[in-house]
């Protein structure tokens, strides 16, 4: 009875670990040099700063290049984009003066090497509700000639007073909770339950160990007393 218990405790244990491994390893492939191309977020609080995430991979990993960034924005209501930032030979520049002093290259850094073309926008406005362009002009060095490719890629932005949380998300908190507390709570009953179990069982074992030992014990006596009086 006891063996299967501790058998499914140690999948409780293992389901335990399991959200934390997960965790592992998608931490590990982020934190890799490997290159992914993530979404932006959507949604920026009024008065905070907003990442507007922009990242093109390079097609190929081991060719040399080199690229540039430019963003440029359409307000809503807006019909048409103004260029709003640049970034080249590791320099950024605001051309747009509803950004001035707003913008922060997040991006590749101390690279030519392009590939993480994101900004910061401080001190988010209503104003910046719109649709962001970001366009990588990349230009790839192979051996005997340059390749130049481009991207673009659009990020429409709505500027909210507080963050939402979608409801999805609360009730995936709440059940991860529900859960973990859950399995804790039938751990410890199991292992009060294979405790009293082993301790009943070791009581009786050692019982029976006593009582096999007197029996030696005595039987050994009566060989040596044999041994003596056959002497
Ligand atoms: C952010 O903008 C508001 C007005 O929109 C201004 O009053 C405030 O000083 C700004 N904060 C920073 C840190 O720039
Ligand atoms: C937002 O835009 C309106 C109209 O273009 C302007 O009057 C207002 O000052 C702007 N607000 C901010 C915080 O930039
Ligand atoms: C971007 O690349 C396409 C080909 O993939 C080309 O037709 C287009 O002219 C390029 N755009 C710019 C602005 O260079």
């Amino acid at each position: 009875m006891c063996v299967s218990l501790s058998w499914v405790k140690m999948t409780a244990v293992q389901v335990m670990w399991l959200p934390l491994l997960l965790l592992c390893i998608t931490h590990a492939r982020l934190s890799s040099s490997a290159c992914v191309e993530v979404d932006s977020d959507t949604e920026a609080v009024a008065g905070k700063d907003f990442k507007l995430g922009c990242i093109s991979c390079k097609m190929r990993g081991e060719v040399d290049a080199s690229a540039t960034v430019d963003w440029w924005f359409m307000a809503k209501g807006e019909s048409d984009f103004t260029h709003i930032y640049s970034y080249s030979n590791m320099m950024g520049m605001v051309t747009d003066e509803r950004f001035t002093g707003r913008i922060e290259w997040v991006g590749s850094k101390k690279t030519l090497d392009l590939q993480d073309g994101s900004l910061n926008i401080l001190n988010v406005t209503y104003n910046d509700t719109g649709t962001y362009r970001c366009y990588f002009d990349r230009t790839l060095s192979f051996t005997y000639y340059e390749f130049r490719t481009n991207t673009t890629k659009f990020i429409t932005i709505n500027v909210v007073a507080k963050e939402t949380r979608g409801m999805a998300s609360i009730l995936s908190e709440v059940m991860m909770y529900v859960s973990i507390i859950g399995l804790q709570l039938w751990l410890l009953v199991e292992m009060v339950y294979c405790y009293r179990k082993i301790a009943a069982a070791g009581e009786e074992a050692l019982r029976e160990s006593a009582a096999e030992y007197l029996a030696i014990t005595s039987e050994s006596k009566d060989n040596c007393t044999g041994v003596a009086v056959a002497e």
